[in-house]
């Protein structure tokens, strides 16, 4: 059961439109500790009550893991508890099985798992806590990714997802259209798509400076629109393949108004079950990390102080 989730923003990416990762590791270096602090006090707990720490063994930026991977090595040794790799992908789908004060579903085996975020795309069979199956990725772009594109192009800052989905809110997602990638299997691809919103909006800067403000929320909703569209059809295709019909979000996209709307739409349509996490759990939380690190607890499934961070960490690798 989840005691404590505390979450440190990193405003110093704002200014850059996107994360730096030396700025990044820094600023992890500076909040871990009274982030660790503050969840402890709001726990009730010392680190004398930990039976294990689970950290991020990755994938994402290694600056920031290594300084992840060594707190976590030496609050183990310090407080004598067990230590506990996590893949960070992982956890974004197990965050679904979070235990807190209010009641909700939890997807059982096996589910489908659209997990996109700022660095991911993937399309998931999960089997079992431990068995996870790549259906299809992104081959450029992640739809975060996307996401923030559309707002650097419209002068938006960082990170640029939850801004496009307040504009585009108020905009006509049929005011621009975008293309749909056609590419083999279930895999995605985002980069067309980023190019043609970038010459869209060059194309009508031309003809008015103040284009992208003028147009800002139609821009945002119509970009929405082609990118929730992308990730529903290859989806609708996973669930014919399969034929899994319980559906699950993770990931910060999952917070995405247009994209909860619409598989909630369509679950509806298609007598789906599908399950969306709460705000908190979406974007990179602690308790997702908790959890899948309680999974594999469950299993003694336990790292040694020779562990090393990966910046690149397949899913099924454990
Ligand atoms: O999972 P996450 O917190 O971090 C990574 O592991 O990448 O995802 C962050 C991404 C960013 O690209 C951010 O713009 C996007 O999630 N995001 C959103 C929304 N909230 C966060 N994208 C679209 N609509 C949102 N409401
Ligand atoms: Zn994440």
């Amino acid at each position: 059961k989840l005691l404590a989730n505390v979450v440190a923003g990193q405003e110093v990416h704002q200014q850059w439109g996107g994360v730096i990762p030396e700025l990044a590791s820094r600023a992890h270096q500076q909040q871990l500790v009274p982030v660790i602090d503050a969840a402890m006090k709001k726990a009730g707990i010392s680190v004398h009550d930990l039976d294990a720490v689970a950290f991020t063994r990755g994938p994402g930026l290694l600056g920031s893991l290594l300084v992840g991977t060594s707190f976590a090595k030496a609050l183990a040794l310090a407080s004598g508890c067990k230590l506990i790799a996590v893949n960070h992908m992982q956890a974004h789908i197990l965050a679904h099985f979070i235990t807190d004060a209010e009641e909700r579903a939890k997807p059982d085996f096996p589910f489908l798992c659209l997990t996109v975020s700022g660095g991911h795309t993937q399309l998931i069979r999960v089997d079992d806590p431990y068995a996870f199956t790549v259906l299809g990725e992104t081959i450029d772009d992640a739809a975060g990714e996307a996401f923030d594109k559309t707002a650097k192009i419209l002068g938006l800052p960082y990170p640029g997802g939850p801004l496009v989905d307040k504009y585009a809110q108020l905009g006509d997602p049929k005011a621009f259209t975008f293309p749909i990638a056609r590419i083999p299997g279930l895999d995605f691809s985002f980069s067309g798509l980023k190019t043609s919103f970038l010459y869209t909006v060059q194309n009508g800067q031309k003809k008015d400076v103040l284009f992208a403000e003028n147009h800002r929320s139609d821009l945002c909703a119509s970009m929405q629109f082609a990118i929730v569209q992308t990730l529903m059809k290859r989806l609708n295709e996973a669930v014919v393949q399969t034929g899994i019909t319980r559906i699950a979000l993770a990931g910060g996209v999952s917070a995405n108004s247009g994209l909860r709307q619409e598989l909630v739409r369509q679950a509806s349509e298609k007598n789906w079950t599908c399950f969306i996490p709460p705000f908190a759990y979406c974007t990179d939380n602690a308790a997702m990390i908790a959890m899948a690190g309680h999974f594999k607890f469950l299993r003694g499934d336990f790292a040694g102080q020779d562990v090393a961070p990966l910046a690149r960490y397949p899913l099924s690798g454990f």
